[in-house]
C-alpha cells in the first residue's frame, strides 16, 4: 500500500481516471490538473458540472485556506474539491464541512479533528477543509468542499513549521496519494449519505470520538475579540458547546475560530 507517487503525476492521473470510471457517486467525474490556482476556484467556475464531480490538482498556485489565509500547496499533497448539489437547507450545508473533516480523519490513522474541521496529528495541523456555497439562482445552491492534506511534504516555511506537519513528517513513511484519495472519497460518500438521511445527529458520535477539542480550555476568536472558555461537547447540529463565566452556550463554526490555550491545538 505504501509508495511514493508524488514524483509521478502521470500515475496519479491514470489512477483518477480509472477511479472515476468505477465511482458510483463521489468522483463519478474527476478533473485533474498538473497545476491550477485553486481547486475550489475551479469547482466554482465549473459549477454547472454534476453532483459529485471532484476537482484534483497536483499543485495549486493560489490555494486558499479559511479566513482568507493562503494554503501552501506543493506537489506532494492532496488538493481536491468536491462539487455537491444537495436539496437541503443551507443550515445543514454547514455540516458538510464537518463530514469532510471526519472523512479525512478516518482515512489517516492517528489523526484527530480540531473543531470544526482542522485535521491534526501530534498537536500539529495536517490538513484543512474550506467549504463554500455558490448560489445557482433562486433558492438553489451548490456546495464546494475543498480538502487539503499535507501528505509527503518534507519541510514547511519557518513561519508555519511550528504548527504544520505532513503524514510523512509525522510517520517517517511516504504515503500513497491514491490510497488516501480513495479512502477519503469512500468515507465522504458514506458519511455524507448519513448526513442527508439523518442530519448531523447521524454522525455525531463518530465525529465526537475524533474531536480533540472536547474537554479542553480554548480561546474563542470572534469579531468582538478573544475570550476564554471550556469546550464541553458538540451539539446535534455540529456546534461547539462551551462554558465560561457567563454560562453555557453554543458557538457555530462561522462565528469563531478556536485555539488551544497552550498552542495551536
Ligand atoms: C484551512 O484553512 O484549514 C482550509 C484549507 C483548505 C485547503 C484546500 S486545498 C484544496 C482546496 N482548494 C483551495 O484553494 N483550498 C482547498
Amino acid at each position: 500500500m505504501i509508495c511514493d507517487d508524488a514524483k509521478n503525476p502521470e500515475s496519479f492521473r491514470d489512477f483518477l481516471s480509472l477511479y472515476s470510471s468505477q465511482a458510483k457517486y463521489i468522483g463519478n467525474k474527476i478533473y485533474f490538473y498538473d497545476d491550477i490556482d485553486s481547486t475550489n476556484n475551479e469547482a466554482k467556475r465549473k459549477s454547472n458540472c454534476c453532483d459529485g464531480t471532484v476537482f484534483v490538482a497536483a499543485k495549486q498556485t493560489a490555494g486558499r485556506g479559511r479566513r482568507g489565509n493562503t494554503w501552501v500547496s506543493d506537489d506532494k499533497g492532496i488538493w481536491m474539491s468536491i462539487l455537491l448539489k444537495p436539496k437541503i437547507k443551507s443550515e445543514l450545508a454547514q455540516c458538510i464541512t464537518l463530514v469532510a473533516g471526519l472523512s479525512v480523519s478516518e482515512a489517516i490513522d492517528g489523526s484527530m479533528i480540531k473543531w470544526p474541521n482542522d485535521i491534526v496529528i501530534g498537536n500539529k495541523k495536517l490538513g484543512g477543509i474550506l467549504t463554500e456555497l455558490i448560489s445557482l439562482g433562486g433558492s438553489e445552491f451548490a456546495v464546494v468542499t475543498g480538502i487539503g492534506v499535507n501528505v509527503n511534504t518534507t519541510s514547511f516555511h519557518e513561519s508555519i513549521s511550528k504548527i504544520a506537519t505532513s503524514v510523512y513528517l509525522h510517520t517517517g513513511i511516504k504515503s500513497s496519494r491514491k490510497v488516501l484519495f480513495k479512502d477519503i472519497c469512500s468515507n465522504f460518500e458514506k458519511n455524507y449519505s448519513i448526513l442527508l438521511k439523518s442530519g448531523f445527529a447521524g454522525i455525531r458520535d463518530k465525529y465526537k470520538s475524533r474531536c480533540i477539542t472536547i474537554g479542553r480550555d480554548v480561546i474563542l476568536k470572534g469579531v468582538e475579540g478573544d475570550s476564554f472558555a471550556f469546550a464541553e461537547d458538540i451539539d446535534k447540529n455540529g456546534g461547539l458547546i462551551v462554558r465560561n463565566n457567563k454560562g453555557v452556550f453554543t458557538v457555530n463554526s462561522g462565528e469563531v475560530s478556536v485555539r488551544g490555550l497552550f498552542g495551536y491545538v
